[in-house]
């Protein structure tokens, strides 16, 4: 049957999801899957139900696509879309209430604040130290993400996130590797290692520079890989994720994690992370496309 890859809409992560989405449909299409483009900031979703589609491949990132609104809709309509339900990509796009999670199931992840207008600045860098991530906290691919070296930096680096959202969420930096780990059904896939010049993998890097190493296999030994990939599949299961999705984590030098964030719905850009894993796993980017579409369910 018919198949929407929607992907576009109208995030701050449009441009990213534009090319994820590209990638998957022309992946599909050469497989033979009825496949077509369907883009939620040009098209209303309810078309879909009109247009016959029966499943629904979501390629969207960010707010309005990744955070579980678009998710409702496709259950309403009662059409099967690939990867995390409602609440789980809600829950996945709020980094803030993630923390909250992973910490009640004894799961570990870095220290933070919330900033505010009214937050005491120097309060939050006596507590967090340096320096401190500021992040927007319902955004992707480092919008609106600053890293503050200097305690004065504190408050422009909040505004600037505040532009993206209500939310401002601080955290403390954990120096050490910077891992991510992609999992695809119940099965974890190799984790991948990211080795940016100058330690700042943000957008530009993450799209468009060519600079950043990317190791996978990731170099470590496979004990300590495999407890790092159960970690994971246990921080998704406690966000209720299902199908597919990435986790983004530090390892200290001394072996300890911590995990970052869920991206429920992650790139698959030609320089994005899951593709690059599923390839070491013996999935190229047709079969990874494919057994996500599987996975599609209400
Ligand atoms: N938010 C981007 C798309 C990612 O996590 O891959
Ligand atoms: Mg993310």
């Amino acid at each position: 049957g018919k198949v929407a890859v929607l992907f576009g809409g109208s995030s701050a992560e449009r441009e990213v999801s534009l090319m994820s989405g590209a990638a998957v449909l022309a992946a599909l299409q050469a497989t033979g899957v009825d496949a077509h483009a369907f883009d939620p900031a040009e098209r209303d979703l309810h078309t879909l139900k009109e247009e016959s589609f029966e499943r629904a491949f979501i390629a969207l990132h960010g707010r309005g696509g990744e955070d579980g609104t678009v998710q409702g809709a496709l259950e309403l309509m009662g059409i099967p879309y690939t990867g995390s339900g409602v609440m789980a990509s809600a829950l996945s796009m709020d980094k803030w209430r993630t923390k909250m999670v992973w910490l009640s199931a004894g799961l570990p992840t870095p220290r933070y604040a919330i900033l505010e207008q009214d937050t005491d600045w120097d309060a939050v860098v006596a507590e967090l130290g340096l320096p401190i991530f500021v992040k927007p906290v319902h955004e992707g691919s480092s919008m609106g993400a600053t890293k503050v070296v200097e305690a004065g930096q504190l408050r422009a680096a909040w505004e600037l996130a505040a532009r993206y959202d209500s939310l401002v969420i601080a955290e403390e930096f954990i120096a050490g590797a910077e891992l991510t780990a992609p999992f695809l059904e119940d099965r974890a896939l190799p984790l991948v290692r990211i080795v940016a010049p100058d330690g700042n993998y943000d957008y530009q890097h993450k799209y468009f520079t060519d600079d950043t190493r990317y190791d996978c296999p990731c170099g470590l030994p496979a004990a300590q890989e495999a407890e790092l990939q159960a970690l994971v599949m246990k921080c998704a299961r406690v966000l209720g994720c299902r199908g597919w999705g990435r986790a983004d984590l530090i390892l200290t030098e001394d072996g300890r994690p911590y995990l970052l964030e869920m991206n429920t719905s992650p790139g698959m850009t030609g320089h994005s992370l899951v593709p690059m894993s599923a390839r070491v796993a013996g999935l190229d980017f047709t079969a990874l496309c494919l057994e996500i579409l599987q996975g599609a369910r209400l």
